[in-house]
């Protein structure tokens, strides 16, 4: 019987891992370029960790983890997000006496959501968190670091940029808007309704149309701001400005995550469809102690990996897959040992090669060569051993030239 994967887990095969490879290498450089170290961490944490973390209200844990009974002991969860992990490691391991720091993550997350592209059960994220500065410019520098990234990758994408206030002026805001939404009610979706009591920021990103009239009017927090919050807005906006990041102030913006404090933000293509958020962050300067370590502001985004190869792709660019730079192939069996050492001497110096272990007919030996890209064919028989001289076959122009052997490499490396 055949077995198919798990709903909304995918399969990333060999012709595809060149493009992850490339937007993880181009991010392991750009997060070198600013300081960000890589810490690794289970992809299985205490449950209690993303409820506190992320927040019970909140749809990421109340209706989409995967949470477990580990042998009737603790309850586990697959990670839905790299942040509450990340601190958690930050905490126990005592890396705040060291002073500010700056860690990224790449790997796979587990969210229960209903599949549809660019929305999966099983995702990747890179991600990065600034620990210990509450300064706004850590906010700008690192939002442009993330410009700088999709700019390199060739990806334009929209940055939306908002605050959502902190423990001094939210609360009262948030009474107020329950309020006026407790008004429009009857104006407004299942959806909206479901989550006035719950979850009032997040009726502010409520999608169906016919809300979006209604939830245009509602009170913004923008307006609302205590001062700390407002000036801590304006430097971030200044930074971005210094650097030359393009941003839209959107005050509807909030995000499906409850640590939030001031900065929050996403980057959005028209690439994507409905899924439309490429990556997304803002501060979170509770989270620490909420964890119970000690009070330490931070910052930090997560990109998708599946979502940025749907843009990439989309635009045309071809996964760039390391081609052998020589096939060899077996005229007969001295050919075929031959073939099988030359292979391995070149590949001992950094060059690859390939050949078809099966042997057999010329033409299919060269639909081989020419199936995996090689730039060049040497055919290797018995009196190629012999004289130690076989012929380079450029497998573009079809043009032959003589090679000694033993100057393989070095012809091949020039
Ligand atoms: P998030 O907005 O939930 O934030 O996720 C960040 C990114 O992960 C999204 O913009 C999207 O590209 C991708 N993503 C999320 N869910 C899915 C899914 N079901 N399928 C495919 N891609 C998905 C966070 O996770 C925060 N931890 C970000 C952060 C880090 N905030 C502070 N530090």
């Amino acid at each position: 019987m055949k077995i198919s994967g798990v709903k909304g887990m995918n399969d990333v095969l060999p012709a595809e891992v060149a493009r992850w490879h490339e937007m993880e290498a181009v991010a392991r450089d750009v997060f070198a370029l600013h300081g960000y170290r890589e810490v690794r961490t289970p992809v299985v944490e205490p449950a209690q960790l993303f409820a506190r973390g992320v927040g019970e209200a909140t749809d990421i844990v109340n209706k989409e983890m995967y949470v477990f009974e580990d042998k009737g002991e603790e309850l586990l969860a697959l990670r839905p997000e790299g942040t509450a992990g990340t601190v958690r490691a930050f905490i126990e391991h005592g890396a705040y006496v060291e002073g500010p720091q700056k860690w990224f993550y790449m790997g796979p997350m587990f969210r229960r959501e209903r599949p549809q592209k660019g929305r999966y059960r099983q995702f990747h994220q890179i991600g990065c968190e600034a620990f210990g500065v509450a300064e706004p410019f850590v906010d700008a520098e690192q939002i442009a670091l993330l410009d700088g990234y999709l700019a390199r990758l060739g990806v334009r994408a929209e940055l939306r940029l908002n605050t959502v206030g902190d423990a001094s002026c939210r609360p009262a805001y948030l009474a107020d808007l329950k309020a006026w939404l407790t008004g429009r009610k009857a104006e407004l979706c299942p959806d909206c309704n479901d989550r006035i009591e719950r979850n009032p920021l997040r009726v502010l990103d409520c999608k169906t149309p016919s809300c979006q009239p209604v939830l245009e009017q509602a009170p913004r927090l923008l307006e609302r701001l205590c001062e700390g919050c407002a000036a801590h807005f304006a430097q971030v906006k200044a930074g971005l400005e210094a650097l030359g990041v393009a941003y839209r102030v959107d005050p509807r913006l909030v995000r499906g995550l409850d640590y939030y404090v001031r900065t929050a933000y996403e980057f959005t293509s028209d690439a994507l469809g409905s899924q439309s958020a490429v990556a997304g962050g803002g501060r979170y300067d509770r989270l620490v102690e909420t964890l119970g370590g000690p009070p330490t502001p931070g910052i930090g985004f997560a990109l998708g990996e599946e979502r940025l190869a749907m843009i990439l792709e989309k635009a045309g660019r071809a996964p760039q897959e390391r081609r052998p730079a020589v096939f060899f192939i077996s005229a007969d069996a001295a050919g075929a040992l031959e073939a099988l050492r030359r292979a391995a001497a070149l590949r001992r110096e950094g060059i690859a090669c390939e050949l078809d272990p099966r042997g057999g007919k010329f033409k299919a030996q060269f639909k081989q060569a020419e199936r995996v890209g090689a730039r060049y064919a040497v055919v290797l028989g018995e009196n190629e051993v012999r004289s130690g001289e076989a012929k380079l076959k450029d497998m573009q122009s079809r043009e032959e030239t003589p090679v000694a052997l033993d100057a393989l490499a070095a012809r091949l490396r020039g």
